[in-house]
């Protein structure tokens, strides 16, 4: 059989593999590869049972437990024609904000109140200086400062 290169190699979707699952038209998929069994059923040693059961679908899993030797897995290259295109994609993550929210207690009735404590100050300081004036007039019979 030729030597599979990378562009040779055909992409199949899980939907297409599907429709191949009986002893006529035996198609797998392990590790992502897809894998026409059809010619091989009679050969398995395993049985054709097994391969038609799983067939049309992943069967990585049963064929990993079964602990396939080296050369069962040097015989898959003859049988492959190509690999899954639809990897699923992982389920989409709940999406994280993009700004960290704000773990610290509201700090906004300090902040509101903040500008108080200089304000009444200014005013304090405006009105003595005000009252000075006037004391400093009153003192002074109207000359001023
Ligand atoms: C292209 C795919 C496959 C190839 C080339 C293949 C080849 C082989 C080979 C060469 C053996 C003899 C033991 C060994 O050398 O490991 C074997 C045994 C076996 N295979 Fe597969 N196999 C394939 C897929 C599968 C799948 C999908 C299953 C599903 C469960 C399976 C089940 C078995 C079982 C049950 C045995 C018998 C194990 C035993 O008697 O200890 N095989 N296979």
């Amino acid at each position: 059989m030729a030597a599979k290169t990378a562009s040779s190699f055909k992409k199949y979707s899980t939907e297409q593999v599907a429709s191949h699952n009986n002893k006529d038209d035996c198609w797998l998929i392990i590790n992502g590869k897809v894998y026409d069994v059809t010619k091989f059923l009679e050969e398995h040693p395993g049985g054709e049972e097994v391969l038609i059961e799983n067939s049309g679908r992943d069967a990585t899993e049963n064929f990993e437990d079964v602990g396939h030797s080296t050369d069962a897995r040097e015989m898959m290259k003859d049988y492959l024609i190509g690999e899954i295109e639809d990897v699923k994609p992982k389920k989409a993550e709940p999406k994280k904000p993009l700004v960290k929210p704000d773990t610290k207690p509201p700090a906004q009735g300090n902040q509101l109140y903040a500008w108080l404590v200089p304000a009444a100050f200014a005013l304090a300081a405006a009105l003595a200086y005000r009252i000075f004036v006037h004391n400093a007039k009153v003192a002074t019979g109207g000359a001023g400062l």
